[in-house]
């Protein structure tokens, strides 16, 4: 099988070609940095026409550098949400129109499935798992079962863990995009001198809470002797900042893997991903909850934790193979929680004729 994935369903617009053996043909990723920079943060109707500028040639360079044709397509996979809503449907109408010029099936992808199925495509992890999702927009433990079969454990109760390093970043004038530059800073810094909340930390459950970290990073900028981070207060509030995430990430992870463990005794892998799982540090502190609790660690290298659309086009892949192709009418949406992707009733039995009319794997 071969697929091509588009994803615009925020600031970076993408296109990939993945095959059934796991192989990424090709992944053209094209972020939006520039113009986005001078407002310090993703302006949506800004993202929509520059997808709309760029997304054809990005898709043509995907092809050609998987030296594909469209006729050796099983299907086209396109992001259909959550997201900025004008992106959302920038890519999603051109993977029907490109499904209805070549007769090849659509399969309409949650952003979120494919950080959520990312692992099985870099390092061939097999099901069930137990994810953690960190996003800009998602913050969320979840159980995977199978394509299609997700169970939260928790989420945010306010915050994003992305939306908090972006905030961060903005207010320590570290510039956009805030996760990679607060990272940067926080290796210069001394994570003991601000002493900043842990919220939720001790407290059984598995959901997690990001505005009061935020909030006491405002106060300790405005208690600072200028106002004005200099570059060894901004150091120091990121290294705080990146430790405070760390020990609420790492305590609320331990608690959703004890929940897990009760279930599934000989399941115990743990898959990050989504944007913030590039973060070396927060990487490193996961990992040794993992370890101590005899857990094994996956997550996809930095390029394919951040938004990309080899991760769509896996997810994508993954659906045809139970024949799970959606219609040309399949809407945008910007909101569309993880659990609700896929409910039984919409399932294939394994084994049913995919679009090739091939069995499937
Ligand atoms: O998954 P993603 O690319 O887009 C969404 O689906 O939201 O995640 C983007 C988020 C942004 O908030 C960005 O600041 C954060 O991931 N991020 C990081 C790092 N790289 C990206 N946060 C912390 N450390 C990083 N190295
Ligand atoms: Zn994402």
């Amino acid at each position: 099988m071969i697929v091509l994935g588009i994803e615009t369903s925020c600031d970076e617009t993408a296109a990939a070609v993945v095959n059934g053996s796991r192989e990424i043909l090709s992944n053209v990723v094209l972020s939006q940095l520039d113009e986005h920079r001078a407002y310090g943060g993703v302006v949506p109707e800004i993202a929509s026409r520059a997808h709309v500028q760029h997304l054809d040639g990005i898709i043509d360079r995907a092809m050609r550098e998987a030296d594909t044709r469209y006729a050796d397509l099983s299907g086209i996979a396109a992001t259909a949400g959550p997201g900025l809503i004008g992106g959302v449907m920038v890519g999603l109408v051109t993977g029907k129109a490109i499904a209805a010029s070549t007769g090849r099936p659509l399969v309409a992808v949650n952003h979120l499935e494919g950080h959520a199925l990312s692992a099985r495509l870099t390092d061939g992890i097999e099901f069930p798992y137990l994810l953690l999702l960190l996003s800009g927009g998602h913050c969320q433990l979840v159980e995977v079962a199978d394509v299609g079969t997700y169970r939260r454990l928790g989420t945010t109760i306010d915050d994003a863990v992305g939306e908090a390093f972006d905030k961060t970043a903005k207010m320590l004038g570290l510039g956009y995009p805030g996760g990679p530059a607060v990272e940067r800073a926080a290796r210069e810094g001394d994570p003991a001198r601000f002493d900043l909340p842990r919220p939720l930390r001790g407290r059984p459950g598995c959901d997690f809470s990001f505005s009061g970290l935020k909030t006491a990073v405002r106060h300790a900028v405005a208690g600072l002797t200028d106002r004005v981070p200099r570059a060894k207060d901004a150091a120091d509030l990121a290294a705080s900042f990146q430790t405070a995430v760390g020990d609420v990430l790492a305590d609320r992870t331990a608690n959703a893997l004890k929940t897990y463990a009760e279930r599934h005794a000989h399941a115990r892998r743990l898959v990050v991903a989504g944007g913030v799982a590039a973060n070396g540090y927060l990487r490193e502190r996961i990992e040794a909850v993992c370890a101590a609790t005899d857990f094994s660690m996956s997550a996809p290298p930095p390029e394919l934790c951040t938004d990309n659309a080899a991760m769509i086009a896996w997810a994508g892949l993954e659906r045809l193979r139970f024949g799970l192709t959606d219609p040309l009418d399949a809407p945008a949406r910007a909101r569309w929680p993880l659990d609700e992707v896929c409910p039984p009733a919409c399932r294939r039995p394994a084994g049913s004729m995919n679009t090739d009319g091939e069995d499937s794997p």
